[in-house]
């Protein structure tokens, strides 16, 4: 199965993924993750896209979709896979249709979340993870149970991404409002679309997605 989750910064496409993936056991691909990492180990690459993500602004197709490209001809997408955050332009939506017409496979379901500006930019400034294991926390809605250690590892090394400010998240938001909202109608018409409130809380949000991803 071929699922994409669409939709602004901060609605939740990483969260859910996360847990959606562990369900029904697909790959969560998150270009956002891959481009991070590639800047973490200043790959080529990576040297390329870190300034303009944290200027919030958007990766070139050209990279972004070369890096799709390796990563969904990988074994583990072999049953489908879960995309989180691409494509973000028409040019990937209809490289992405290519990549996969010529295995006979087509886009099962596109989830998009539906939600608010204010909420976003408040979810995403509060929004911080554990440098060792990668635990997500938020200071509004998920803190550690005990105050300054991860829950899963212990670490007392939290992180903030570079582009979760006020000042950047406005940056994104209006590249997805320019690039990636044009994407609905595309989808739209191949009666793949299905949007979803994602500004319920994230064990609603869960259930609508795998209630629409079952049917
Ligand atoms: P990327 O990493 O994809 O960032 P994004 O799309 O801006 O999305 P976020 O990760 O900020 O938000 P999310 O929707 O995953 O929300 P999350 O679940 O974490 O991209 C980063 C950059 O990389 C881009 O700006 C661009 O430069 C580049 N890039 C990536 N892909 C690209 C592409 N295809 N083309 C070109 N450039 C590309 O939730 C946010 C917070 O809210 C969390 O703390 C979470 O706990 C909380 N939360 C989630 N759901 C709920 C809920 N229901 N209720 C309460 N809190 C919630």
């Amino acid at each position: 199965m071929i699922v994409i989750l669409f939709g602004p910064p901060g609605c939740g496409k990483g969260t859910q993924a996360g847990i959606i993936s562990k369900d029904i056991n697909i790959p969560h691909l998150s270009t956002g993750d891959m481009l991070r990492e590639a800047v973490k180990s200043k790959t080529e690459i990576g040297l390329k896209a870190a300034s303009i993500m944290e200027a919030g602004k958007l990766v070139s197709d050209e990279i972004v979709i070369g890096i799709i490209k390796d990563r969904i001809a990988k074994h583990d997408c072999f049953n489908g896979f879960i995309l989180d955050g691409y494509p973000r332009t028409l040019s990937q939506a209809k490289e992405l249709d290519n990549m996969l017409d010529k295995q006979d496979l087509k886009t099962d379901i596109v989830l998009e979340f539906s939600v608010n500006d204010e909420v976003l930019i408040s979810r995403i400034e509060g929004r911080f993870s554990c440098a060792d294991c990668g635990a997500g926390y938020n200071d509004q809605s998920k803190l550690p149970l005990k105050e300054g250690k991860c829950d899963q590892c212990g670490s007392s090394n939290f992180i903030r991404r570079k582009d979760d400010n006020r000042e950047t998240v406005t940056k994104r938001l209006e590249a997805y409002n320019k690039d990636t909202l044009p994407l609905l109608p595309y989808y739209k018409e191949k009666q793949v679309l299905f949007s979803i409130d994602g500004l319920a809380d994230i064990d609603n949000v869960t259930n609508e997605l795998m209630s629409l991803i079952k049917k």
